[in-house]
């Protein structure tokens, strides 16, 4: 893989405005999510919010997906493609992650929401991976390595007995989609390369209350579901590394998950 670059503060300037955008998408969506609405339904919002925000929704037609933004629903652990037949219901939690193109410049961001009266373990899942993104970003910092972030949220996972999904990364991002490094959410201690300021990436753990593995559709080629049918939660931030640590540039302040 390509080396991982220092953006500039022009480009910095342009991912964080990106980030915000994308963050306020999830922020605008969270008003419609709620029983009885199709994620389809929700996918259109995206789109024509990112669209009014002279912005392009960057999943659509990503080597092929078909739609604006990922839906991902209790066992689906990413990558869910919203449809009409997928109607939010009383218990579900799912995944809505936006990524959008302003100016040229990417922003990363995704987030979980409740629908109803969710069990107990359900409740205590998305908590607890919220708190291990978390943990991972407090990692950030210059001179830090990469292997720290998923050093963290890998034993933070085990002692709650999740287990961690390693078959999806974080990525460099900003310039592209997709960049270098790969960003691992479970990792030896001190492994990998190290933080410079200046790098931008996503962290974006995945954690299930069962196996770890990840089974993808054979039709769509898109739907990554937990191999146990068990549930599955993510939260994901786009971060940029600064002279003394770190700066999360898709963080918009709180809104409502619970619905
Ligand atoms: N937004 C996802 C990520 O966090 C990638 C989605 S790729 C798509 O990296 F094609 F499914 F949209
Ligand atoms: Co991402
Ligand atoms: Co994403």
């Amino acid at each position: 893989m390509s080396e991982i670059i220092i953006k500039t503060p022009e480009q910095i300037e342009g991912i964080r405005k990106s980030s915000q955008l994308a963050g306020n998408t999830l922020k605008y969506i969270s008003d419609f999510v709620k029983e009885g609405v199709s994620t389809e339904y929700l996918d259109q919002l995206i789109e024509e919010y990112i669209r009014n925000n002279n912005a392009i929704p960057a999943p659509l037609n990503y080597h092929g997906f078909p739609k604006s933004c990922c839906i991902s629903l209790n066992n689906v652990i990413c990558h869910g493609i919203p449809d009409e037949k997928t109607i939010l219901k009383n218990g579900d939690i799912l995944n809505i992650d936006v990524t959008t193109i302003l100016d040229g410049y990417f922003g990363d961001t995704s987030t979980m929401f409740t629908i109803g009266e969710v069990s107990k373990e359900a409740a205590n899942l998305v908590e607890d991976t919220e708190h291990a993104m978390y943990l991972g970003i407090d990692q950030v910092k210059p001179g830090n390595y990469f292997g720290n972030i998923g050093f963290m949220i890998g034993r933070f996972a085990k002692g709650k007995k999740y287990s961690v999904v390693y078959e999806f990364c974080g990525h460099g991002v900003g310039i592209e989609f997709h960049e270098a490094p790969q960003v691992e959410h479970i990792a030896p201690k001190n492994s990998g390369p190290k933080m410079k300021a200046g790098m931008v990436f996503t962290i974006e753990p995945m954690i299930n209350l069962g196996k770890p593995r990840a089974i993808v559709d054979e039709k769509d080629g898109w739907t990554a579901r937990t191999i146990d049918k068990k549930l599955s939660a993510q939260f994901e931030h786009t971060i940029l590394v600064t002279e003394d640590g770190f700066e999360i540039l898709s963080d918009v302040g709180d809104y409502d998950i619970f619905k």
